[in-house]
């Protein structure tokens, strides 16, 4: 039996864990979620992952962890901070996590982890071809798989179109900050996966994020070439993702 192992989602706005069965893909315990501390500084968000670890300690003891967070990571080290306090970029998060934790870690992209969940336990398990997977929330994450392996990084929600950052006018959270119909934000998502697929061309289309749960209401309206369809896991599969990597 693989003994579960913990992840953690750092968002914008929350920071999730939880235990991850690695055979099922399923949580083991219901997740803990802490308020994202304002300003989202590097010591700040260790403090609160530290909690959610201790928090776990019964079941998981000080195994590795798999930490996800939302901004492009090369080689441990964080690169960019759309959602995090700017102080993130050029932290080396491996380090300062093994540091406070005493535990190895594993950081990753939050896409890029959600992307992994997918294609082990959801939606696309076990896909071929070129797979783009969107995550829709706060801002808009992607996870590019070539024959099931991962492109990490590929920060496709920074996409602009007449001079707008995509990541902010089509991602889940601005359907309700700029009080948009369904039909008006399905326009927007459409303007920014039609752009992603005539960039990449891809066999097929996921989309992820907490939004998923409400695609009969969206995927209806996409006119793509490419086949797009729901993800599996939702909210929680960057927590699943992130244990994968761990
Ligand atoms: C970040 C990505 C992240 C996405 C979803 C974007 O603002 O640049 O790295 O995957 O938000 O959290």
């Amino acid at each position: 039996m693989i003994p579960p192992l913990l992840g953690i989602d750092i968002g914008g706005t929350g920071i999730k864990g939880a235990p991850v069965d690695l055979e099922t893909g399923k949580l083991c315990a219901s997740r803990l979620k802490i308020p994202t501390p304002r300003p989202a500084t590097p010591e700040a968000v260790a403090a609160v992952v530290a909690e959610i670890c201790n928090a776990f300690f019964a079941v998981v003891g000080d195994a590795s962890v798999g930490i996800a967070v939302p901004a492009v990571v090369t080689r441990g080290v964080v690169r960019t901070a759309a959602n995090l306090d700017t102080s993130w970029i050029g932290t080396d998060a491996s380090t300062l996590f093994v540091e406070r934790l005493l535990r190895p870690v594993v950081v990753l992209n939050d896409a890029d982890a959600a992307g992994l969940a997918e294609l082990t336990y959801g939606a696309v398990k076990d896909a071929s071809g070129v797979v783009l997977l969107v995550t829709l929330g706060t801002g808009i994450g992607t996870a590019l798989f070539v024959n099931g392996q991962l492109v990490p990084n590929t920060e496709l929600g920074h996409l602009a179109i007449d001079g707008f950052d995509m990541c902010d006018k089509a991602c889940a959270a601005a359907r309700v900050n700029d009080s948009l119909s369904w039909k008006a934000w399905s326009a927007r998502l459409q303007d920014f996966l039609g752009y992603a697929e005539d960039l990449l061309w891809p066999d097929l289309i996921v989309v992820g994020g907490g939004i998923s749960r409400d695609a009969h209401r969206f995927l209806p309206r996409l006119r793509l070439r490419t086949p797009v369809i729901a993800a599996n896991l939702q909210n929680e599969a960057g927590i699943v993702g992130a244990a994968l990597a761990a």
